[in-house]
């Protein structure tokens, strides 16, 4: 998936502008509202290079998950102090439970099937405390995708120059991103591709997933960055029920 650019990720999103601090403060202030636990464990599944855990190690007690090899090696160089797993979100097993679990910047999309979005979603609730929250910042939903699309954006820095261009398509309800990188240092200039592919849910696909996992769910339509956000409850009892929809 990111093998290829796992060590220009954190330059790319930078230079895009992506404020991980204010997020984790948006993030932190759902958890807060919600929470009804007393602890203050948190893990951030689909961690990537760890950025969003780092902000969140401030007020809790945090861990990262992630399945690629290369994004958690980039993690865990730059915050020893907090521990990240290698873990597939559908199926990991941390034998504990955490107050808080996130899985953000719409890493949910990675499943790419309904039936792995339920398994996702009951894995980590699995891992919730009661009391407990899941947060999740969704992807597109399938009338939201556009197919053709072109992207490009750089990294103008003096030592490291990169130019990313996308393209969009789609096959049935997977969206696929098609990107080529241009990478330039003093050593030389390479080339490099890779393809990711997204699933698109439904805001109901969403919400029943979570309703099938026995969480309390409600929707934020503006989020972190206005990508929405899905906020799940673990209720004391087995009672399940949407809490509330504002979109
Ligand atoms: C767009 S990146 C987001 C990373 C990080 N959350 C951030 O905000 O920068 C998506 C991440 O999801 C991870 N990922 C994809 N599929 C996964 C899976 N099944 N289980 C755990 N992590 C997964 C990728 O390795 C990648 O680090």
């Amino acid at each position: 998936m990111f093998s290829k650019s796992a060590k220009y990720y954190d330059e790319i999103y930078a230079a895009m502008g992506k404020d991980y601090s204010a997020e984790a403060e948006k993030a932190r202030g759902f958890i807060q509202a919600h929470k009804k636990s007393d602890g203050n464990r948190l893990l951030d599944v689909a961690c990537g290079t760890g950025i969003h855990a780092n902000s969140l190690s401030r007020f809790y007690q945090v861990e990262g998950l992630d399945l690629d090899a290369k994004m958690l090696a980039v993690a865990r160089r730059k915050y020893p102090a907090i521990r990240f797993r290698r873990g597939d979100m559908t199926d990991f097993d941390l034998k504990r439970q955490f107050d808080a679990i996130t899985c953000l910047f719409s890493s949910i999309g990675y499943v790419k099937t309904k039936s792995r979005l339920h398994k996702a979603i009951k894995n980590m609730t699995r891992h919730l405390s009661v009391g407990g929250v899941l947060l999740v910042e969704p992807w597109f939903a399938p009338d939201q995708w556009n197919v053709g699309r072109v992207f490009t954006m750089t990294v103008d820095q003096p030592d490291l120059k990169i130019v990313r261009m996308s393209r969009s398509a789609r096959r049935g309800n997977v969206s696929i991103l098609e990107f080529r990188y241009l990478v330039g240092t003093s050593k030389g200039i390479e080339h490099c591709q890779e393809i990711h592919e997204l699933g698109l849910f439904k805001h109901e696909e969403y919400l029943g997933a979570f309703q099938a996992a026995g969480l309390k769910v409600s929707h934020d339509a503006e989020g972190l960055d206005g990508r929405g956000l899905y906020i799940g409850l673990k209720p004391p009892s087995s009672s399940t029920s949407t809490v509330q929809i504002a979109r």
